[in-house]
């Protein structure tokens, strides 16, 4: 999409991302959770997030549901308004990584440039693509919010893993196999391996 404002200047202030990551003792990075619809991207990155707070780190949450009640009301479901939706999710993510702030979005985010173009926005290792795995069979046996059995039906077109694609993430930085995992395991997994990763 290109820009539509001309004569826009930059703005610098006298309070740097360094001070800011200073003060509060840590790095911003971006926690970008993907996966099919009820894989467990909201429920690992809630429980994340708590394990996080708790040693002391300053985190916040994106997370589909939530976001399309306010900033992407006036989106949809359509490849064009998903891209739009990841997009905006992207620049705001962006500016909480340099807040200085452990951002976790979860979001289906099921296309592969749409993702790669937020991990470009910021700075290598900055991007941590966590793929929450999970057949699309497993999913539509838990169906938490009955969606699947909906699409099923005919009643919500374009549903991701129904008939809308979701594309697998070819080199992300952690994997999670959420379907033969306690919430719990999983959770302690993904700490693991962001530890490993010296992610944090
Ligand atoms: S994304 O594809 O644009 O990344 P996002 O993560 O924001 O999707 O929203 C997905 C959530 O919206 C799902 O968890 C589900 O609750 C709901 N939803 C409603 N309609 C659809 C649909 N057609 N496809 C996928 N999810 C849908």
């Amino acid at each position: 999409m290109q820009p539509k404002a001309t004569n826009i200047i930059w703005h610098e202030g006298e309070v740097t991302r360094a001070e800011r990551e200073n003060l509060l003792k840590q790095k911003g990075v971006i926690l970008w959770f993907t996966g099919l619809s009820g894989a467990g991207k909201s429920t690992l990155a809630v429980a994340l997030e708590k394990e996080l707070t708790a040693e002391g780190k300053l985190c916040y949450r994106l997370d589909g549901d939530n976001i399309r009640h306010g900033l992407n009301n006036n989106l949809g479901f359509s490849p064009e308004d998903r891209t739009e939706n990841i997009r905006r999710i992207g620049e705001v993510a962006k500016l909480f990584v340099d807040a200085g702030v452990i951002v976790m979005t979860s979001f289906i985010s099921p296309y592969r440039k749409d993702r790669d173009l937020v991990r470009a926005l910021v700075q290598p290792g900055e991007f941590v693509e966590i793929y929450i795995r999970c057949a699309v069979e497993e999913c539509e046996k838990r169906d938490p919010k009955g969606l699947y059995q909906k699409a099923r039906a005919g009643e919500i077109p374009e549903f991701t893993g129904i008939s809308a694609p979701y594309e697998e993430p070819e080199h992300p930085e952690v994997v999670i196999d959420t379907a033969r995992l306690t919430v719990e395991e999983a959770a302690q997994q993904l700490r693991t391996a962001l530890g490993e990763r010296h992610a944090l």
